[in-house]
């Protein structure tokens, strides 16, 4: 194995040992097989690559200061590829399954799960595509679950460093009604540009707004988004957006710390009256937002005045992470460890 720079990771591919695979063919899914090539064969006429037939999920697994390796919420992520399989009409991954490929392409990879403490992690990527071959618009009748796993460092490059995010209004990540809470490549695919061009111009990412009207925020690039106002943690309510498991872990701490809880639309005018902002994802659990950029009318919106993350957000953060890690009580079974 190469000498891994543990403390400098990127977020990024990274190879490893082992993959684990699963076909569904003739009406069931078949027995788990062990890979350790990077490559998979498929028909040219597979649904994946002509209609869009593809979901996938992100999850990470720490190691403690115990050496023991904790995977965060993963039957959250089983459930949401169920939702995004039938979102889109593929095989849905049973929960079992789903647990059985990732324990194992962790278990096969374990030497690859970071050292504790230095803000890295194991990232797990489960992925579901059509394989069955068909010309016309059609569901197939073939499909392949894998799991491949990868050392990462944090997401956002500046760590818990508040960044810049742009506020875009020409390009939409999804349609109202259309794909937005689940996550399939499409939605990725239809956010590239904007991405791209919010890079060059100098942005973290892009906020994307409500794809039927464009007065609500709805996500932050490949995060949700949360503001926090007084002792009020706020999160957009949205058809479109994906249901983060990170937000969803934060509402509950944010609860247990006494704030307020509103899953609700956010206006954009609103951006004013917040204390902090903030994305949040299992990339970077959370990045402090420093500045607001409205592309359409050039208008700031400013947060962080000392330059580092608001008090709720820092605490928010640190709480998630403890959990994570091994290093705070898991009051609620987030962690399952991997043996
Ligand atoms: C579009 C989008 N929104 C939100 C999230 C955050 O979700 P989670 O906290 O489950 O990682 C992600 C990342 O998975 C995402 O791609």
């Amino acid at each position: 194995m190469q000498d891994i720079d543990w403390k400098n990771l990127p977020f990024g591919y990274f190879k490893t040992d082992y993959n684990v695979r699963c076909y569904y063919r003739n009406g069931k899914w078949g027995k788990l097989e062990i890979s350790s090539s990077e490559l998979i064969t498929m028909h040219m006429a597979a649904t994946a690559l002509h209609y869009g037939q593809e979901a996938f999920e992100g999850l990470k697994a720490f190691r403690g200061k115990d050496g023991k390796i904790r995977l965060f919420r993963w039957e959250e992520n089983a459930k949401r590829l169920q939702r995004s399989a039938d979102g889109i009409m593929m095989a849905p991954v049973p929960v079992e399954l789903f647990k059985e490929a990732v324990f194992e392409a962790i278990k096969l990879n374990a030497k690859y799960v970071p050292p504790h403490g230095l803000g890295a992690a194991l990232y797990i990527r489960p992925l579901l595509i059509g394989t069955g071959a068909e010309v016309g618009v059609k569901p197939a009748d073939e499909y392949l679950f894998m799991v491949f796993v990868g050392p990462v460092g944090p997401y956002f490059k500046e760590g818990f460093k508040p960044v810049e995010m742009q506020l875009v209004s020409d390009y939409h990540r999804a349609a109202p009604y259309g794909t937005g809470s689940i996550k399939v490549g499409g939605n990725y695919a239809a956010s590239l540009k904007a991405l791209h061009r919010g890079k060059e111009e100098g942005f973290a990412s892009v906020i994307f707004l409500n794809p039927a009207n464009e007065n609500y925020i709805d996500e932050a690039g490949p995060a949700n988004f949360f503001g926090i106002k007084g002792k009020t943690y706020v999160t957009p309510d949205s058809h479109s957006i994906l249901p983060s498991i990170t937000n969803m872990s934060l509402r509950q701490l944010a609860a247990d710390i006494g704030l307020t809880v509103e899953k609700r639309p956010v206006a954009v005018e609103e951006l004013e009256t917040f204390d902090e902002v903030g994305a949040c994802g299992t990339a970077a659990v959370i990045s402090p937002i420093k500045r607001i950029v409205d592309r359409r009318t050039g208008k700031s919106y400013e947060y962080c005045k000392e330059g580092v993350a608001g008090p709720i957000s820092t605490e928010l953060y640190h709480m998630l992470r403890e959990i994570q890690e091994g290093e705070r009580e898991d009051v609620y079974g987030w962690n399952t460890i991997v043996e």
